[in-house]
């Protein structure tokens, strides 16, 4: 029960609970099932199916104050109301990526999002009569929105959480993110250095590292800060479509490599990206750029590693 005094905040989850069998299957169930099966075998396009499952829109009403965060609200829940939400998160400051979610229809993380930016206030619907004819009452009829609100006093809004849109759902707000992964890990993302270290002037060893100058640094620093957590490929309309794009995030860490003058592999790193599911599938929407909470201008760089790629 939420004290009078106190403002509050309602959670509308759309919730899922995958049928058992998937969640055999997603666990590594049987290895002659996955086997036999004409899909099986762990192919992105089957990841990426949605599976099937129980799906409905839960709504918590908590204590909350504007400062607070939806993660912070979703932990209260979790250990005050309902054990059986699942959400995903580690590090709680913007940092692992691990907590991307859709707030509102926005991808974006939940420990970043607060609820003074996010909590919207109902919008009232309007009175229907016996009859079906609509009842305007003095106030609309004035056209005073906002004493049409039939929010009480002490609530803060209502905001609305899905799991991450362009991957299949796990649990509740969990979403498979491999598809993803997988394909950042196919193009090879860590450095491949000559293996040439700095040497004094007697030859010998005198850093353990690759050197590089401070403008060659530049020119990827801001790419290194990507955090994989999938928000802007849930924000590219290609990327939802399935195996036609290899995926922002994909081509973000392409290019951090590509643009570090320490790696030796940045023409076999183009010729990987210059696929009909790469480069070639950017659609230059630029949704990418919107929300990435490393501050990365998404659709500007995938604009840059197109250009560099058909240039070579
Ligand atoms: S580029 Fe930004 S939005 Fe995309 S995965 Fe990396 S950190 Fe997330
Ligand atoms: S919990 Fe780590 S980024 Fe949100």
């Amino acid at each position: 029960m939420v004290e009078a005094s106190k403002t509050t905040v309602t959670l509308k989850v759309h919730r899922f609970t995958p049928r058992p069998e998937r969640a055999e299957r997603a666990r590594g169930g049987s290895p002659f099932a996955r086997k036999s099966s004409p899909f099986g075998g762990g192919s992105d396009s089957a990841a990426r199916r949605r599976p099937r499952g129980k799906q409905w829109v839960q709504e918590y009403t908590i204590a909350a104050r504007p400062e607070d965060t939806v993660l912070d609200c979703l932990l209260t829940i979790k250990r005050t109301v309902d054990p059986t939400l699942a959400f995903r998160y580690s590090c709680g400051h913007g940092m692992c990526g691990s907590d991307a979610v859709s707030i509102n229809g926005t991808p974006t993380l939940l420990c970043t999002a607060s609820i003074r930016d996010w909590a919207q206030q109902p919008v009232a619907l309007p009175q229907v009569d016996d009859e079906g004819f609509r009842h305007i009452g003095d106030d609309e009829a004035t056209g005073n929105a906002e004493a049409t609100s039939t929010a009480e006093d002490n609530s803060l809004g209502v905001i609305e959480l899905a799991p991450l849109p362009g991957f299949p759902p796990q649990r509740d707000l969990i979403a498979d993110i491999d598809p993803m992964l997988n394909q950042i890990r196919k193009l090879t993302p860590y450095l491949e250095a000559d293996g040439v270290l700095a040497t004094t002037a007697e030859g010998k060893v005198n850093a353990f590292e690759y050197l590089q100058h401070p403008e060659q640094l530049a020119k990827y620093e801001m790419l290194s800060n990507c955090i994989a957590c999938g928000v802007c490929e849930g924000s590219c309309p290609v990327f939802a479509g399935g195996d036609a794009f290899i995926g922002p995030a994909a081509l973000i860490w392409s290019s951090r490599f590509i643009n570090d003058s320490r790696d030796t592999k940045a023409l076999e790193r183009m010729d990987a990206i210059d696929t009909t599911d790469g480069v070639a599938a950017c659609q230059s929407v630029r949704a990418c750029s919107r929300h990435c909470p490393r501050g990365i201008d998404v659709g500007e760089e995938m604009w840059q590693i197109v250009a560099k790629v058909r240039e070579r």
